[in-house]
Protein backbone atom coordinates (compact mmCIF):
# COMPACT_ATOMS: atom_id res chain seq x y z
CA UNK A 1 0.00 0.00 0.00
CA UNK A 2 1.41 3.29 -0.71
CA UNK A 3 -1.90 5.76 -0.44
CA UNK A 4 -1.88 6.99 3.27
CA UNK A 5 -4.05 5.12 5.60
CA UNK A 6 -7.68 6.22 6.69
CA UNK A 7 -7.58 7.62 9.62
CA UNK A 8 -10.98 9.28 11.25
CA UNK A 9 -11.37 12.44 13.46
CA UNK A 10 -10.52 10.14 16.59
CA UNK A 11 -7.39 9.19 15.23
CA UNK A 12 -9.32 5.63 14.69
CA UNK A 13 -7.74 3.67 12.00
CA UNK A 14 -10.40 2.51 9.56
CA UNK A 15 -8.98 -1.64 8.52
CA UNK A 16 -12.19 -3.15 8.68
CA UNK A 17 -14.89 -2.85 5.90
CA UNK A 18 -17.79 -4.72 6.14
CA UNK A 19 -20.20 -4.95 3.06
CA UNK A 20 -23.34 -5.73 2.68
CA UNK A 21 -24.09 -6.89 -0.49
CA UNK A 22 -27.88 -7.95 -0.61
CA UNK A 23 -30.70 -6.27 1.64
CA UNK A 24 -32.67 -9.72 0.86
CA UNK A 25 -32.85 -12.67 3.19
CA UNK A 26 -34.53 -16.18 3.19
CA UNK A 27 -35.49 -15.41 7.09
CA UNK A 28 -37.45 -12.66 8.86
CA UNK A 29 -35.83 -12.54 12.47
CA UNK A 30 -37.79 -9.93 14.27
CA UNK A 31 -35.16 -8.02 15.86
CA UNK A 32 -33.93 -7.36 12.27
CA UNK A 33 -36.88 -6.80 9.94
CA UNK A 34 -39.95 -6.65 9.87
CA UNK A 35 -42.10 -9.40 8.39
CA UNK A 36 -43.25 -7.54 5.37
CA UNK A 37 -40.26 -5.68 4.20
CA UNK A 38 -39.79 -3.81 1.23
CA UNK A 39 -36.35 -4.76 -1.12
CA UNK A 40 -34.52 -2.86 -3.40
CA UNK A 41 -35.23 -3.47 -6.96
CA UNK A 42 -32.46 -5.05 -8.27
CA UNK A 43 -31.39 -2.31 -10.42
CA UNK A 44 -30.17 0.17 -7.91
CA UNK A 45 -27.64 -2.57 -6.53
CA UNK A 46 -24.22 -2.59 -7.36
CA UNK A 47 -23.07 -5.24 -9.70
CA UNK A 48 -20.37 -7.25 -8.61
CA UNK A 49 -18.08 -5.27 -10.39
CA UNK A 50 -18.46 -2.41 -9.09
CA UNK A 51 -18.44 -4.10 -5.86
CA UNK A 52 -15.22 -5.70 -6.62
CA UNK A 53 -14.29 -2.08 -7.68
CA UNK A 54 -15.62 -0.62 -4.84
CA UNK A 55 -13.29 -3.01 -2.05
CA UNK A 56 -10.31 -3.22 -4.23
CA UNK A 57 -9.63 0.79 -3.51
CA UNK A 58 -10.65 0.75 0.08
CA UNK A 59 -8.10 -2.06 -0.08
CA UNK A 60 -5.73 0.40 -1.98
CA UNK A 61 -6.76 2.69 1.25
CA UNK A 62 -5.60 0.05 4.22
CA UNK A 63 -8.41 -2.03 4.71
CA UNK A 64 -7.43 -5.44 5.90
CA UNK A 65 -9.96 -7.04 7.05
CA UNK A 66 -12.95 -7.58 4.64
CA UNK A 67 -16.77 -9.56 5.86
CA UNK A 68 -19.25 -9.76 3.61
CA UNK A 69 -22.81 -9.06 5.15
CA UNK A 70 -26.31 -9.06 4.07
CA UNK A 71 -29.32 -9.51 4.82
CA UNK A 72 -28.00 -12.79 3.98
CA UNK A 73 -24.98 -12.32 2.03
CA UNK A 74 -25.32 -15.80 0.29
CA UNK A 75 -28.97 -15.32 -1.29
CA UNK A 76 -27.62 -12.54 -3.73
CA UNK A 77 -27.11 -14.01 -6.75
CA UNK A 78 -23.64 -15.42 -8.10
CA UNK A 79 -21.93 -14.43 -5.08
CA UNK A 80 -19.05 -17.17 -4.99
CA UNK A 81 -18.05 -15.39 -8.10
CA UNK A 82 -17.54 -11.96 -5.93
CA UNK A 83 -15.22 -14.23 -3.00
CA UNK A 84 -13.38 -15.55 -6.04
CA UNK A 85 -12.32 -12.27 -7.48
CA UNK A 86 -11.86 -11.02 -3.81
CA UNK A 87 -9.01 -14.16 -3.03
CA UNK A 88 -6.58 -12.13 -5.18
CA UNK A 89 -5.96 -9.78 -2.32
CA UNK A 90 -5.51 -12.64 0.13
CA UNK A 91 -3.39 -13.86 -2.73
CA UNK A 92 -1.27 -10.66 -2.61
CA UNK A 93 -1.40 -10.29 1.24
CA UNK A 94 -3.03 -6.74 0.58
CA UNK A 95 -5.89 -8.79 2.77
CA UNK A 96 -5.27 -9.86 6.03
CA UNK A 97 -9.01 -11.76 6.07
CA UNK A 98 -12.04 -12.59 3.76
CA UNK A 99 -15.00 -13.55 5.92
CA UNK A 100 -18.80 -13.75 6.27
CA UNK A 101 -21.55 -13.18 8.32
CA UNK A 102 -24.66 -15.90 7.39
CA UNK A 103 -27.59 -17.39 8.51
CA UNK A 104 -26.08 -20.42 7.61
CA UNK A 105 -28.91 -21.55 5.42
CA UNK A 106 -27.16 -21.85 2.19
CA UNK A 107 -23.61 -22.93 3.65
CA UNK A 108 -24.28 -27.24 2.46
CA UNK A 109 -24.33 -26.01 -1.04
CA UNK A 110 -21.68 -23.16 -0.30
CA UNK A 111 -18.81 -24.06 2.19
CA UNK A 112 -16.81 -25.77 -0.16
CA UNK A 113 -15.98 -22.66 -2.37
CA UNK A 114 -15.87 -19.97 0.39
CA UNK A 115 -12.97 -22.19 1.35
CA UNK A 116 -11.44 -22.47 -1.82
CA UNK A 117 -11.71 -18.75 -2.26
CA UNK A 118 -9.97 -18.60 0.70
CA UNK A 119 -12.45 -17.86 3.75
CA UNK A 120 -11.03 -19.40 6.65
CA UNK A 121 -13.66 -18.62 9.54
CA UNK A 122 -17.71 -17.71 9.17
CA UNK A 123 -19.90 -16.24 12.06
CA UNK A 124 -23.34 -17.94 11.78
CA UNK A 125 -26.43 -16.39 13.21
CA UNK A 126 -28.20 -18.83 15.92
CA UNK A 127 -30.10 -17.76 18.57
CA UNK A 128 -31.55 -20.90 19.87
CA UNK A 129 -31.66 -25.02 19.47
CA UNK A 130 -35.26 -25.27 19.61
CA UNK A 131 -37.24 -26.17 16.55
CA UNK A 132 -40.36 -23.84 17.64
CA UNK A 133 -38.23 -21.08 18.67
CA UNK A 134 -35.98 -20.54 16.41
CA UNK A 135 -38.93 -21.01 14.04
CA UNK A 136 -40.65 -18.11 15.88
CA UNK A 137 -37.75 -15.77 16.23
CA UNK A 138 -36.58 -16.21 11.99
CA UNK A 139 -40.52 -16.23 10.83
CA UNK A 140 -39.33 -18.26 7.84
CA UNK A 141 -35.88 -20.46 8.96
CA UNK A 142 -36.03 -23.56 9.57
CA UNK A 143 -33.21 -25.26 12.33
CA UNK A 144 -32.10 -28.32 10.42
CA UNK A 145 -31.29 -26.32 7.22
CA UNK A 146 -29.36 -24.53 9.26
CA UNK A 147 -27.60 -27.00 11.23
CA UNK A 148 -26.86 -29.08 8.43
CA UNK A 149 -25.29 -26.00 6.96
CA UNK A 150 -23.10 -25.77 10.17
CA UNK A 151 -22.08 -29.38 9.69
CA UNK A 152 -21.01 -28.68 5.94
CA UNK A 153 -18.88 -25.52 7.23
CA UNK A 154 -17.14 -27.22 9.42
CA UNK A 155 -16.90 -30.00 7.25
CA UNK A 156 -15.36 -27.85 4.65
CA UNK A 157 -12.49 -26.18 7.35
CA UNK A 158 -13.69 -23.52 8.13
CA UNK A 159 -14.10 -22.27 11.73
CA UNK A 160 -17.02 -21.60 13.15
CA UNK A 161 -18.66 -18.73 15.36
CA UNK A 162 -21.75 -18.65 16.70
CA UNK A 163 -23.49 -15.28 17.11
CA UNK A 164 -26.64 -15.02 19.44
CA UNK A 165 -28.64 -12.14 20.50
CA UNK A 166 -29.47 -12.62 23.86
CA UNK A 167 -33.11 -12.12 24.36
CA UNK A 168 -34.62 -11.74 27.57
CA UNK A 169 -37.52 -14.64 28.45
CA UNK A 170 -36.14 -16.27 25.28
CA UNK A 171 -33.08 -17.73 25.10
CA UNK A 172 -32.27 -17.31 28.95
CA UNK A 173 -32.92 -20.66 29.61
CA UNK A 174 -30.75 -21.89 27.01
CA UNK A 175 -27.45 -19.94 27.72
CA UNK A 176 -25.81 -23.23 28.98
CA UNK A 177 -27.43 -25.48 26.51
CA UNK A 178 -25.47 -23.14 24.01
CA UNK A 179 -22.13 -22.84 25.34
CA UNK A 180 -22.04 -26.73 26.05
CA UNK A 181 -23.10 -27.30 22.30
CA UNK A 182 -20.39 -24.70 20.68
CA UNK A 183 -17.50 -26.07 23.35
CA UNK A 184 -18.41 -29.86 22.29
CA UNK A 185 -18.26 -28.70 18.33
CA UNK A 186 -15.37 -26.64 18.56
CA UNK A 187 -17.43 -23.72 17.81
CA UNK A 188 -16.55 -20.15 19.54
CA UNK A 189 -19.66 -18.38 20.94
CA UNK A 190 -20.67 -14.55 21.16
CA UNK A 191 -23.73 -13.22 22.74
CA UNK A 192 -24.68 -10.02 21.49
CA UNK A 193 -27.02 -7.11 23.05
CA UNK A 194 -30.37 -6.10 21.57
CA UNK A 195 -29.97 -2.85 19.59
CA UNK A 196 -32.99 -0.52 19.11
CA UNK A 197 -32.60 -1.13 15.22
CA UNK A 198 -35.82 -0.89 12.63
CA UNK A 199 -39.12 -0.32 12.60
CA UNK A 200 -40.58 -0.64 16.37
CA UNK A 201 -43.84 -0.39 15.93
CA UNK A 202 -45.11 -3.84 17.40
CA UNK A 203 -41.49 -4.75 19.09
CA UNK A 204 -40.08 -3.40 22.02
CA UNK A 205 -36.61 -4.01 22.57
CA UNK A 206 -36.67 -3.15 26.07
CA UNK A 207 -38.83 -5.53 27.00
CA UNK A 208 -36.05 -8.55 24.78
CA UNK A 209 -33.45 -6.83 26.33
CA UNK A 210 -31.19 -9.51 28.16
CA UNK A 211 -27.82 -6.96 28.80
CA UNK A 212 -24.77 -9.57 28.75
CA UNK A 213 -24.01 -7.91 32.20
CA UNK A 214 -26.59 -10.37 33.46
CA UNK A 215 -25.73 -13.10 31.10
CA UNK A 216 -21.92 -12.96 32.52
CA UNK A 217 -23.16 -12.98 35.76
CA UNK A 218 -25.14 -16.38 35.48
CA UNK A 219 -22.01 -18.23 33.35
CA UNK A 220 -19.98 -16.87 36.62
CA UNK A 221 -21.90 -19.45 38.95
CA UNK A 222 -20.79 -22.46 37.30
CA UNK A 223 -17.74 -21.16 35.87
CA UNK A 224 -14.42 -19.36 36.49
CA UNK A 225 -14.40 -16.22 33.70
CA UNK A 226 -11.04 -14.90 33.00
CA UNK A 227 -10.74 -12.04 30.67
CA UNK A 228 -8.86 -12.08 27.70
CA UNK A 229 -6.94 -9.62 26.17
CA UNK A 230 -7.32 -10.87 22.51
CA UNK A 231 -9.19 -9.25 19.49
CA UNK A 232 -10.46 -10.19 16.38
CA UNK A 233 -10.78 -6.95 15.05
CA UNK A 234 -14.33 -6.64 16.23
CA UNK A 235 -16.25 -5.26 18.37
CA UNK A 236 -16.41 -8.67 21.07
CA UNK A 237 -14.35 -8.84 23.75
CA UNK A 238 -13.79 -12.66 25.44
CA UNK A 239 -13.28 -14.21 27.90
CA UNK A 240 -11.89 -18.02 28.71
CA UNK A 241 -13.97 -20.17 31.00
CA UNK A 242 -10.91 -21.62 33.35
CA UNK A 243 -12.45 -25.33 33.81
CA UNK A 244 -12.65 -25.80 29.81
CA UNK A 245 -10.81 -23.36 28.24
CA UNK A 246 -13.63 -22.35 26.27
CA UNK A 247 -13.85 -18.91 24.77
CA UNK A 248 -17.24 -16.65 24.79
CA UNK A 249 -17.67 -13.11 23.74
CA UNK A 250 -19.41 -10.53 24.40
CA UNK A 251 -20.65 -7.39 21.90
CA UNK A 252 -21.87 -4.91 24.24
CA UNK A 253 -23.59 -2.24 22.54
CA UNK A 254 -25.76 -1.28 25.76
CA UNK A 255 -23.71 -1.96 28.52
CA UNK A 256 -20.17 -1.09 27.75
CA UNK A 257 -19.45 1.16 24.52
CA UNK A 258 -16.41 0.08 22.63
CA UNK A 259 -16.72 3.07 20.00
CA UNK A 260 -13.47 4.12 20.99
CA UNK A 261 -11.68 1.49 19.63
CA UNK A 262 -13.93 1.04 16.45
CA UNK A 263 -12.08 0.40 13.29
CA UNK A 264 -15.05 -0.17 10.92
CA UNK A 265 -17.22 1.17 8.23
CA UNK A 266 -19.99 -0.50 6.11
CA UNK A 267 -21.42 -1.03 2.68
CA UNK A 268 -24.65 -1.07 1.74
CA UNK A 269 -25.79 -3.04 -1.47
CA UNK A 270 -26.26 0.18 -3.12
CA UNK A 271 -22.67 2.30 -2.64
CA UNK A 272 -23.88 4.19 0.49
CA UNK A 273 -21.07 3.78 2.67
CA UNK A 274 -22.31 4.24 6.75
CA UNK A 275 -19.87 5.56 8.99
CA UNK A 276 -21.43 4.16 12.06
CA UNK A 277 -23.94 1.39 12.99
CA UNK A 278 -25.75 3.62 15.20
CA UNK A 279 -26.00 6.66 13.36
CA UNK A 280 -28.22 8.28 10.62
CA UNK A 281 -25.30 9.71 8.18
CA UNK A 282 -24.00 8.16 5.67
CA UNK A 283 -21.97 9.11 2.09
CA UNK A 284 -23.30 8.31 -1.38
CA UNK A 285 -20.23 6.18 -2.87
CA UNK A 286 -21.97 4.86 -6.08
CA UNK A 287 -21.77 8.37 -7.42
CA UNK A 288 -18.24 9.05 -7.71
CA UNK A 289 -18.18 5.57 -8.51
CA UNK A 290 -19.88 5.61 -12.10
CA UNK A 291 -18.81 9.42 -12.67
CA UNK A 292 -15.96 7.89 -13.59
CA UNK A 293 -13.29 5.20 -14.03
CA UNK A 294 -10.53 7.07 -12.14
CA UNK A 295 -10.21 5.33 -8.89
CA UNK A 296 -8.80 8.37 -7.05
CA UNK A 297 -12.10 10.32 -7.53
CA UNK A 298 -13.69 7.53 -5.53
CA UNK A 299 -10.92 7.28 -2.74
CA UNK A 300 -10.91 11.17 -2.69
CA UNK A 301 -14.81 10.64 -2.04
CA UNK A 302 -14.06 7.53 0.95
CA UNK A 303 -11.41 10.15 2.56
CA UNK A 304 -14.11 12.93 2.79
CA UNK A 305 -16.51 10.20 3.76
CA UNK A 306 -13.97 9.01 6.81
CA UNK A 307 -13.13 12.56 7.95
CA UNK A 308 -16.95 12.21 8.77
CA UNK A 309 -16.98 9.66 10.84
CA UNK A 310 -18.65 10.46 14.45
CA UNK A 311 -17.42 9.37 17.75
CA UNK A 312 -20.15 6.49 18.18
CA UNK A 313 -23.97 5.08 18.92
CA UNK A 314 -26.08 6.84 20.92
CA UNK A 315 -28.05 3.38 22.01
CA UNK A 316 -29.25 3.72 25.95
CA UNK A 317 -31.96 2.06 27.36
CA UNK A 318 -30.81 3.62 31.10
CA UNK A 319 -33.49 5.53 31.36
CA UNK A 320 -36.25 2.87 30.81
CA UNK A 321 -36.86 4.11 27.25
CA UNK A 322 -35.29 3.19 24.00
CA UNK A 323 -32.62 6.12 23.39
CA UNK A 324 -30.70 6.22 19.98
CA UNK A 325 -32.84 4.54 18.05
CA UNK A 326 -32.16 3.79 14.02
CA UNK A 327 -35.52 3.16 12.09
CA UNK A 328 -33.69 1.69 9.67
CA UNK A 329 -33.08 -2.02 9.60
CA UNK A 330 -30.08 -3.99 10.84
CA UNK A 331 -30.54 -5.58 7.60
CA UNK A 332 -29.73 -2.46 5.25
CA UNK A 333 -26.31 -2.33 6.53
CA UNK A 334 -25.59 -5.91 8.08
CA UNK A 335 -24.70 -5.38 11.15
P1 LIG B 1 -15.20 -11.16 14.43
O1 LIG B 1 -14.33 -10.94 13.25
O2 LIG B 1 -15.46 -12.61 14.67
O3 LIG B 1 -14.77 -10.41 15.66
O4 LIG B 1 -16.65 -10.61 14.03
P2 LIG B 1 -17.38 -9.25 14.18
O5 LIG B 1 -17.93 -9.15 15.57
O6 LIG B 1 -16.57 -8.12 13.67
O7 LIG B 1 -18.56 -9.46 13.13
P3 LIG B 1 -20.02 -10.02 13.25
O8 LIG B 1 -20.65 -9.86 11.93
O9 LIG B 1 -20.04 -11.36 13.87
O10 LIG B 1 -20.62 -8.95 14.22
C1 LIG B 1 -21.52 -9.32 15.19
C2 LIG B 1 -22.44 -8.20 15.51
O11 LIG B 1 -21.78 -7.22 16.26
C3 LIG B 1 -22.95 -7.40 14.34
O12 LIG B 1 -23.92 -8.05 13.64
C4 LIG B 1 -23.50 -6.22 15.03
O13 LIG B 1 -24.72 -6.57 15.60
C5 LIG B 1 -22.45 -6.01 16.08
N1 LIG B 1 -21.49 -5.02 15.61
C6 LIG B 1 -20.43 -5.18 14.77
N2 LIG B 1 -19.80 -4.01 14.58
C7 LIG B 1 -20.49 -3.10 15.30
C8 LIG B 1 -20.35 -1.71 15.50
O14 LIG B 1 -19.45 -1.05 14.98
N3 LIG B 1 -21.24 -1.11 16.32
C9 LIG B 1 -22.23 -1.78 16.93
N4 LIG B 1 -23.03 -1.11 17.73
N5 LIG B 1 -22.40 -3.09 16.75
C10 LIG B 1 -21.55 -3.74 15.96
N1 LIG C 1 -29.53 -6.16 17.66
C1 LIG C 1 -28.42 -6.93 17.79
N2 LIG C 1 -28.01 -7.80 16.85
C2 LIG C 1 -28.76 -7.92 15.76
N3 LIG C 1 -28.61 -8.69 14.67
C3 LIG C 1 -29.61 -8.40 13.81
N4 LIG C 1 -30.43 -7.47 14.33
C4 LIG C 1 -29.91 -7.15 15.55
C5 LIG C 1 -30.30 -6.24 16.57
N5 LIG C 1 -31.40 -5.46 16.45
C6 LIG C 1 -27.52 -9.62 14.51
C7 LIG C 1 -27.90 -10.94 13.91
C8 LIG C 1 -26.62 -11.38 13.29
C9 LIG C 1 -25.94 -10.11 12.91
C10 LIG C 1 -25.92 -9.86 11.45
O1 LIG C 1 -26.63 -9.08 13.58
O2 LIG C 1 -28.34 -11.90 14.79
O3 LIG C 1 -25.80 -12.13 14.17
FE1 LIG D 1 -31.61 -12.38 7.91
FE2 LIG D 1 -29.62 -12.21 9.58
FE3 LIG D 1 -31.48 -10.37 9.59
FE4 LIG D 1 -32.06 -12.76 10.46
S1 LIG D 1 -30.54 -11.37 11.37
S2 LIG D 1 -33.33 -11.57 9.05
S3 LIG D 1 -30.83 -14.05 9.20
S4 LIG D 1 -30.05 -10.77 7.95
Amino acid sequence: MTAAPLIDPFARAITYLRVSVTDRCDFRCVYCMSENMTFLPKKELLTLEELDRMCTTFIGLGVKKLRITGGEPLVRRDIMTFFQRMSRHLDSGALQELTLTTNGSQLARFADDLFAAGVRRVNISLDTLDDAKFAEITRWGRLKQVLEGIDAAQAAGLQVKINAVALKGFNEDELFTLQDWCASRDMGLTFIEVMPMGDLGNENRLTQYWSLKDLRARLAERFTLVDLSERTGGPARYVQLAETGQKIGFITPLTHNFCESCNRVRLTCTGELYMCLGQEDMADLRAPLRASGDDAQLAQAIRAAIARKPKGHDFDYSRATVDGQMTRHMSHTGG
